[in-house]
């Protein structure tokens, strides 16, 4: 059973600071996700959302808990085992983006895949494929500078997906796309999902995103209150 689990969190709490200030942003979180599962986050805002996706991305070190990712313990990695396991597993959308000025669009699609240690042609091919993908073909020369903030949000999400990763962590991946593109961007998840079995972990504040999910989290106070099929998914069944 556990070896069929991608991801697994057990009892994970994530305590800032002590005494009167301290912080419980989450407190005993369990979470299971199987491999190509879509997963949607909701909950009041400071509720401890981004901060599980931090843990799950392994950004963030839990104060305690367990936390396996394909059945390895993530705790016991060093920060270069850890920075290697994002690398090569994971894919992030996460708010505020990070795209690096004064580098056009393309070379920021591209630089994660240098890491990953792809020939150049390769990953100039796979850099123009997910802008292609994400609707910027035409704008893979300009930086960000030039780009509109739902245009870079969508270089963010082709930067994410050109490393084909097993697991997407998306954090309010459409929180600045108007209705008619995020539901393009949500479509291309799901599509991805699809073909290639992808794991898509997607906080969210909006229903109509959750949706597109087929399990719903809901956290309240650094706790899962609920946890459960999404609305579609049971309207889907009957
Ligand atoms: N570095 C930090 N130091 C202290 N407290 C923090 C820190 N980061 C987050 N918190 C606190 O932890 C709690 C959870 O924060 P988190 O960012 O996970 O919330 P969230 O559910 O993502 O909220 P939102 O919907 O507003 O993005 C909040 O009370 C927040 O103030
Ligand atoms: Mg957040």
């Amino acid at each position: 059973m556990a070896e069929d689990l991608l991801i697994s969190l057990r009892q994970i709490k994530r305590i800032y600071g002590s005494g009167a200030a301290e912080v419980r942003a989450l407190d005993g979180v369990d979470i299971d996700i199987t491999p190509g599962e879509f997963v949607a986050i909701m909950g009041p805002s400071g509720s401890g959302k981004s901060t599980a996706m931090n843990v799950i991305g392994c950004l963030d070190r839990p104060t305690s808990g367990q936390y396996r990712f394909n059945g390895v313990e993530v705790g016991g990695l060093s920060n270069d085992q850890r920075a290697l396991l994002r690398r090569h597993y994971l894919g992030f959308i996460f708010q505020g983006y990070n795209l690096l000025p004064r580098m056009s669009a393309r070379d920021n699609v591209e630089l994660p895949l240098i890491y990953k240690g792809l020939p150049k042609q390769e990953r100039i091919a796979r850099a123009e494929r997910a802008l292609d993908l994400v609707g910027l073909g035409g704008r893979a020369g300009h930086d960000p500078s030039q780009l509109s903030g739902g245009q870079q949000q969508r270089v963010a999400i082709a930067r994410a997906l050109a490393g084909e990763p097993q697991v997407v962590l998306a954090d309010e991946p459409t929180g600045n796309l108007d209705t008619k593109r995020s539901a393009e961007i949500m479509e291309l998840l799901v599509d991805l999902r699809r073909e290639r079995n992808l794991t898509i972990v997607m906080v969210t504040h909006e229903d109509d995103m959750a949706a597109y999910a087929d399990r719903l989290i809901w956290m309240v106070d650094g706790k899962v209150q609920r946890d459960g099929p999404t609305r579609r998914e049971v309207q889907d069944a009957v």
